[in-house]
């Protein structure tokens, strides 16, 4: 039987290492859209190359979500049975930096893969799958979101993922096109990026317990997420696009606890006991064993706008996807712990 054929735009981050890993694992062909960076930023999918198993069905293309030309000649070029959009200006911050770069990227990039796979007459053939985010979910008083949950975006970034959600649907309703959007909660996993807050903290609190870094600032310390691992999200992706019929599905775990809980279970892991004292941005934690204060709060981790609270309800995909997520938290942070400090070993 032929081989199926993947396309994984946003290969080089966080999900799509692990969905790459993944399709290959079920005997995918698999490409990959890098962007060109000034150093290598592959470090993720490095160990593709070295797995004998794996190198022969993995290349890597040059291309961007902020041209067009490159999307449609990668679509022609590779003519892929499946399509995965995960390539973002993912960091909800920074969104308020840089808005209407994550605008085109995020919004319009995602409308520019549907139109090159639509004026490449493909609309029949390719299933897409589109990286949606339960910060569509915002503002909303919902203590448990799901698929019927009304979006009500707060940052740029949630605003431009809200664009790529509709315009994903309707080319869906429009063209009959097998699109599916996954409205993923937070998920998190050793090689999660540095300034998101689960990584920050571990690498924090490991740099300090090592000597190696004297405090960790953080914004807000009140915020509830509902936190899962990559490992297992990217799996719900490929389900999506196994089924009969496209749809839209909530992944997350159920489950939702502060920033200041996941501080606390970190530190416990690491036998760093902490006692936390002061109010709102003096609140701080201090290392019971030495007095010293290693936790401070600094409003340059604010944000303009505060998605207070995130708890996913994936009833829906439990019963259709016949998905469940296999990690929860304390195993997350466990692994996650692992892997930095035998990371920090390698370094130092
Ligand atoms: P990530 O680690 O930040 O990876 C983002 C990827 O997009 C990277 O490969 C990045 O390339 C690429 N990219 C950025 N701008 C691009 C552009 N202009 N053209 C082409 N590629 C570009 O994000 P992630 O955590 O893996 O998340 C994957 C997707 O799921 C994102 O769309 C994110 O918004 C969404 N999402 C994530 C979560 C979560 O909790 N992780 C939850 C819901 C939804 P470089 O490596 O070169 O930067
Ligand atoms: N990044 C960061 N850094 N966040 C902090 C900090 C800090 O120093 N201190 C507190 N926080 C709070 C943020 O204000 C937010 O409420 C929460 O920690 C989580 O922040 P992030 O880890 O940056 O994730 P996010 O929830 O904003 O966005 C992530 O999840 C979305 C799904 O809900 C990203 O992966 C998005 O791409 C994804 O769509």
């Amino acid at each position: 039987m032929k081989k199926k054929r993947a396309l994984i735009f946003g290969v080089t981050g966080q999900d799509g290492a692990y969905l790459s890993k993944f399709l290959l694992k079920k005997k995918y062909v698999v490409y990959g859209v890098k962007r060109r960076s000034s150093i290598i930023n592959t470090k993720r999918i490095d160990d593709i190359y070295k797995d004998i198993n794996y190198k022969s069905n993995f290349t890597l293309l040059y291309g961007d979500l902020t041209d067009a030309s490159s999307i449609l000649n990668l679509i022609k070029k590779v003519n892929p049975n499946e399509v995965y959009n995960l390539a973002a200006q993912s960091h909800v911050q920074v969104s308020f930096e840089v808005p209407e770069y994550s605008a085109d990227v995020n919004g319009l990039g995602t409308l520019r893969i549907l139109e090159a796979i639509r004026s490449l007459n493909l609309e029949k053939k390719v299933k897409f799958y589109q990286a949606g985010t339960s910060e569509m979910f915002g503002s909303t008083k919902e203590k448990f979101q799901n698929e019927k949950t009304t979006f009500q975006p707060v940052s740029p970034y949630g605003v431009s993922k809200c664009f790529a959600h509709w315009i994903t649907k309707n080319y869906r309703d429009a063209y009959g096109m097998f699109a599916c959007n996954g409205i993923l909660f937070n998920h998190e996993s050793p090689i999660r990026g540095e300034t998101f807050v689960t990584k920050k903290i571990i690498q924090g609190l490991i740099r300090i317990k090592q000597g190696k870094q004297k405090k960790l600032f953080l914004g807000n310390l009140y915020s509830k997420r509902d936190w899962g691992h990559a490992k297992d999200y990217v799996e719900a992706m490929w389900k999506m696009l196994q089924q009969k019929k496209p749809d839209d599905f909530v992944i997350g775990t159920g489950k939702t606890f502060t920033i200041k809980e996941f501080v606390n279970k970190a530190s416990k892991k690491l036998n760093l006991n902490i006692k936390w004292i002061g109010k709102g941005i003096k609140e701080k934690a201090v290392n019971i064993k030495n007095k010293k204060v290693i936790i401070e709060c600094r409003r340059r981790y604010f944000r303009p706008l505060e998605v207070d609270y995130l708890k996913g309800n994936a009833t829906k995909a439990k019963k259709i996807l016949k998905w469940a997520p296999k990690i929860l938290i304390d195993n997350l942070i466990d692994e996650m712990i692992e892997h930095e400090i035998e990371n920090s070993n390698d370094q130092h």
